[in-house]
Parts: C-alpha cells; sequence; structure tokens
C-alpha cells in the first residue's frame, strides 16, 4: 500500500492502474469506513482511500482541532482491507492557497437539515470532494466513488452534484454500519463516556418510533416529529431534528404519502457537547 500525500505523487501512483474505487474520509476509521472500504474494493481495478480532516466544513466553534487524527492506525486497517492508495495530504498539500473558489449546492437539497443548524457545511463538503475527486479521477478517466447512507444528506447532495455537474462518477451508498444496541457508528462515538454511549441508542430507538408512528398515521407528521423529539430530550438529549421526509428530495411528504412511499426518518442530536446524526429508510 502506498501512502502519498500530494495530488502529484497521487497521480503517479494511480498512472497505468485502470479506473479507481474511492474511498474519502476523515480518518479515524471505525467498522463503519471499513465496511465502505470493502464495498468498494471490486468496484474499480485501484482501490484508494482518503484521509483529511477539512476545515471547510466545520464552523469556528466546532470540533476541527480536537478531530481525533490517527493515521498510523487509519494505513494499518487500510492495508489490511487491501486499500492500494492512501491519500493523506496536509492542509497545505490542498488548500496551497485559501480556497476562495467553492461548490455552492442547492439550497433546497442543502440549507435544510445538517445545512440549517451547520451553515455552509455542505458547500465545505462539495468543495473538498470536487477537490479530491479531481485529485483521484481527473487522470483516470472517472471510476466510482463509495459514500455511507449514515451522513444520508450529504450521499443525496453529492449524487446531485455529480449528475449536475456531469462528473464520470458513480456515486455508491453503504449501509449504515451499527454497534450493538443499534447506534450507528461514528468517529464522535469516541467523545462519548461510558454512560453516554449507553444513553447513545435512544437516538436510533427514537427513529424507529417515528418511523413506525408516521406509517401508522395516527397523528399529524408535526405531532408526531414534536413528541418524538420531547420524548429524546426527556432522555438528556438537545435535539436539532427529528423528522421524516422523502428519500429523494428530502422535502416533506403530504399527508397521503405517508401510508406508502419510501421515506427516511433523519435525526440529529447532541449528547453534553457531542453532536451525532443517524437516519432510517422506511
Ligand atoms: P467521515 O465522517 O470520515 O466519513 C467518511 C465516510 O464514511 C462517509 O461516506 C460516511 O457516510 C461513512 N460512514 C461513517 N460512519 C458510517 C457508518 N456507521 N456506516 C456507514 N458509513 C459510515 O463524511 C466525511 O468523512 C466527510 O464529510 C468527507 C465526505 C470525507 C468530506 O470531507
Amino acid at each position: 500500500m502506498q501512502v502519498v500525500h500530494t495530488i502529484a505523487d497521487l497521480r503517479s501512483a494511480l498512472a497505468g492502474r485502470g479506473r479507481p474505487a474511492f474511498v474519502p474520509t476523515m480518518g479515524n476509521l471505525h467498522a463503519g469506513h471499513m465496511a465502505l472500504v470493502r464495498q468498494a474494493k471490486p468496484l474499480g481495478e485501484v482501490l484508494v482511500a482518503s484521509i483529511f480532516v477539512n476545515r471547510l466544513q466545520f464552523l469556528p466553534h466546532e470540533d476541527f482541532d480536537s478531530y481525533p487524527r490517527t493515521l498510523q492506525a487509519d494505513c494499518a486497517q487500510l492495508e489490511a482491507q487491501g486499500c492500494d492508495i492512501v491519500f493523506a495530504p496536509k492542509e497545505s498539500d490542498l488548500y496551497p492557497q485559501p480556497q476562495t473558489f467553492t461548490v455552492h449546492p442547492d439550497p433546497a437539497l442543502a440549507d435544510i437539515l445538517e445545512g440549517h443548524f451547520r451553515p455552509g457545511f455542505f458547500t465545505g463538503v462539495c468543495t473538498v470532494v470536487l477537490k479530491l475527486f479531481n485529485a483521484v479521477f481527473g487522470t483516470t478517466g472517472g471510476g466510482t466513488a463509495v459514500f455511507g447512507k449514515k451522513d444520508y444528506q450529504q450521499r443525496l447532495v453529492i449524487e446531485r452534484m455529480v449528475q449536475q455537474l456531469a462528473l464520470p462518477i458513480t456515486i455508491v451508498g453503504a449501509e449504515i454500519a451499527r454497534a450493538e444496541g443499534g447506534l450507528a457508528l461514528s468517529s464522535r462515538n469516541g467523545y462519548l463516556s461510558a454512560e453516554q454511549l449507553e444513553q447513545a441508542r435512544a437516538l436510533s430507538a427514537a427513529l424507529h418510533s417515528l418511523a413506525q408512528a408516521a406509517r401508522q398515521g395516527q397523528q399529524p407528521l408535526p405531532v408526531l416529529e414534536a413528541q418524538t423529539t420531547q420524548a429524546l430530550n426527556a432522555l438528556g438529549w438537545q435535539t436539532d431534528y427529528l423528522t421524516v421526509r422523502l428519500r429523494d428530495s428530502l422535502q416533506r411528504p403530504a399527508a397521503e404519502q405517508l401510508a406508502d412511499t419510501p421515506l427516511v426518518a433523519l435525526g440529529a442530536a447532541r449528547l453534553g457537547s457531542t453532536r451525532l446524526i443517524d437516519n432510517l429508510e422506511f
């Protein structure tokens, strides 16, 4: 496995290797990331993972400085899964000048939910992902990239960007990897105390009960969302949103769509200072 830091070295390493399968990450890799890597392996002729904590997608008060950086352990895991190339740029490699050209995704998709609570988040994500795509696929005639459905809105925004900008890249979505008890695996779970880890199961449980209640349609959706939020907050969470949306647009479903349209319940909530997200397609 080769570990490279600059776009030029990445392109040299890729020369003559065929079409890449690519898994972008911010590192501190866990079993959820590894499932993406395993899924990506047969989707290209050369498997590339990137590790880069992208300052552009963090707000000033967020955890950019404390985000865990564990490059050596990450590389060991990637090598064990058959990764061929790790692209681990320093900030000065990827952003040698301040990144003043940025990608602004459709506000209808990107300024709601995560984008509402983290303004500019998807501009930061799209900008770095487009740049990573150019680094990985710019000299290979395209390829495939794998994104986890844990970040449901992120995968949708990236799919739309690829479509609208006609990038020669296929986006594949990977199912959510969960710990026993249902908690979605996340690098941020490492911030939780043992007690909070127990409490953290309640987020996926809340999504399950919201989805079930929405299908049954006993009450209007806003009432169900408010009730679920109240119940989660009573368990010590501070909820940003718990909501049911149409899977493809993330817009609110009409009442008559609740019975049988493909929907997704999405949630974001904080336990202490740790903010977690999760979702459930139903
Ligand atoms: P990061 O949070 O490191 O996640 C990298 C990829 O792993 C994303 O596609 C994410 O959805 C996926 N992932 C994380 N936890 C998962 C889980 N429990 N199950 C399935 N997939 C999971 O997402 C980012 O990094 C960044 O925004 C990035 C796309 C790299 C741009 O900076």
